[in-house]
């Protein structure tokens, strides 16, 4: 994501809730199953996770994340593993204390509170956060202001991002994370003045209603459409109260690989972003999708850019 100018601050809010403040040119979202924890056989799933970060942080560029539904999912073990010829050699961590080292090798999965732990706490560049403890078990919820250098008061655009379950908790978004956002964007944006843009894994239910039948034509905006939309299990009140704000202008979301489309959806955009992972299934090509923020005159587009460099799939999103 792109918008105004360079240099990166962060500032706590006067209000009781810091809201963070950017100032950016590059920006990256991490928009969930940022690792396959069911197929990793560890305690510490975090040196993953690290891993996965590690493109965006040594090209200094910050970054924000959310949950998706494989991050803090336990390990499954794979039926071949337990025929003859291909049972792997597995070393479980030895620990020096009284208890044995049978509790290092259950691979219960690392939970999303310790998976944000360790990447704020080891990440300058990361403006991830572990929401109010009133939404848990949801984690990644919380809002980042986006200004321009000149004007670093002045918001730009505020980006939500929210927990949408999985793993070890339902699919879904609570009631309360919708009154969350409900009364989060009515103090910071009273008139609803300053646009909106909302992140979170899985698809709401409303996403299935805009789907495209077969090919992907007007008013929609894609190139794949190779799955049924994967939805959260219930829907428990966000969609009401983001189609009520004429501020919000777009939910991306990721989890369907094979989906990589834009449909509108009342007065706002419901989008995918795209397939760019090594792991997961499928095997569509990588891309990612791009969202360009422009100040004067304000306009939110987004387009694909493919692993190789094409680009595709361009739309106004706001203007
Ligand atoms: C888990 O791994 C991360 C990153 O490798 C590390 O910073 C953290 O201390 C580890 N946590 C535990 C409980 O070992
Ligand atoms: C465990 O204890 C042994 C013997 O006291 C020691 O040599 C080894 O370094 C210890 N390992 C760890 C990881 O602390």
């Amino acid at each position: 994501m792109r918008s105004g100018t360079s240099d990166l601050t962060t500032m706590s809010g006067a209000r009781c809730v810091p809201v963070v403040v950017v100032f950016v040119k590059d920006f990256v979202v991490y928009l969930g199953d940022v690792i396959t924890a069911n197929n990793i056989p560890i305690a510490n799933a975090s040196l993953y996770w690290d891993q996965a970060l590690s493109p965006t942080r040594s090209r200094g560029i910050p970054w924000a994340s959310v949950f998706g539904n494989h991050d803090d999912a336990p390990f499954e073990w794979p039926m071949e593993w337990f025929s003859a010829s291909a049972i792997p050699q597995l070393v479980c961590p030895v620990v020096n204390s009284s208890c044995s080292g049978e509790q290092e090798c259950s691979f219960r999965g690392t939970s999303r509170l310790e998976l944000m732990k360790n990447e704020m706490d080891n990440n300058l560049l990361s403006f991830s956060r572990s929401g109010p403890k009133d939404l848990w078990p949801g984690i990644s919820n919380y809002v980042l202001q986006v200004s321009s250098q000149e004007k670093p008061e002045t918001p730009i655009v505020y980006l939500y991002f929210l927990d949408s379950g999985g793993g070890t908790y339902p699919e879904v978004i609570s009631s309360a994370q919708a009154e969350w956002f409900k009364r989060k964007s009515e103090e910071i944006n009273p008139d609803s003045r300053i646009p909106e843009i909302i992140f979170w894994h899985i698809p709401s239910k409303a996403y299935k209603k805009v789907a495209p039948k077969f090919l992907i034509h007007k008013p929609c905006v894609g190139s794949i459409n190779k799955e049924k939309v994967a939805a959260q299990e219930a829907e428990m009140g966000i969609m009401k109260v983001l189609v009520k704000r004429p501020s919000v202008k777009a939910v991306f979301v990721g989890h369907n690989h094979g989906l990589d489309w834009c449909c509108p959806y009342r007065k706002l955009w419901l989008c995918f972003a795209r397939h760019s992972g090594y792991g997961g299934y499928g095997n569509w090509p990588r891309g990612s999708r791009i969202l360009e923020i422009s100040e004067k005159p304000f306009s939110i587009k987004s387009w694909i850019r493919m692993e190789e460099g094409n680009v595709h799939s361009e739309v106004i999103l706001s203007s």
